[in-house]
């Protein structure tokens, strides 16, 4: 395992964010419908955004909402977004950034994060099923709605 740091997104790393790559078919994976709809509504002051550094490099990003007055349930303590680089995958740097979000909301009073992905070949279902989220639901999408308890 390499030398992985977690850090506020800035001006010094936004641009590699922005050029993270994907594997071929997982562009479709990314943004979720529910999730497309509900960040036209959410409120910046609510989100929490790192950049995953390996040394000096940025090998992911993972973004969060606290809000623990979101009418949705499964929107209060969230797993917005989550982006290892294509060439940086299967190393653990998933898995790393996932237990620092559960540092995060721990840390905050939360006793759950959410997320919802879509099912299906190329997604990231085996991922989330790994580092601990269970299936709790579905939204009237049929995305899956999954949490990890603690
Ligand atoms: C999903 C994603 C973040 C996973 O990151 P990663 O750094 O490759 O994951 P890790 O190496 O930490 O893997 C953690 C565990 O999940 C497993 N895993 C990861 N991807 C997997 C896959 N596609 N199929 C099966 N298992 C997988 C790993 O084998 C590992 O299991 P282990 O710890 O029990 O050995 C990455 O593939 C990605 O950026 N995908 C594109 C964007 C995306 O779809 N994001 C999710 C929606 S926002």
């Amino acid at each position: 395992m390499a030398d992985l740091r977690i850090v506020e997104l800035s001006a010094a790393t936004i641009v590699a964010v922005n050029t993270l790559s994907l594997k071929p078919g997982q562009e479709r994976f990314v943004v979720p419908e529910s999730y497309a709809i509900a960040a036209t509504v959410v409120d910046p002051a609510t989100s929490w955004q790192r950049v995953i550094l390996d040394g000096d490099e940025v090998v992911g990003f993972v973004s969060a909402g606290f809000d623990p007055d979101a009418p949705q349930e499964h929107f209060r303590s969230v797993l917005w977004r989550i982006n290892v680089d294509a060439d940086d995958q299967g190393r653990g740097i998933g898995r790393f950034a996932v237990e620092q979000l559960v540092e995060e909301a721990r840390a905050r009073g939360f006793a759950c994060v959410d997320v919802i992905y879509e099912a299906g070949e190329g997604g990231p279902e085996a991922f989330f099923s790994r580092v601990g989220f269970q299936p709790v639901g579905e939204t009237e999408y049929g995305e899956v709605i999954a949490e990890i308890r603690f």
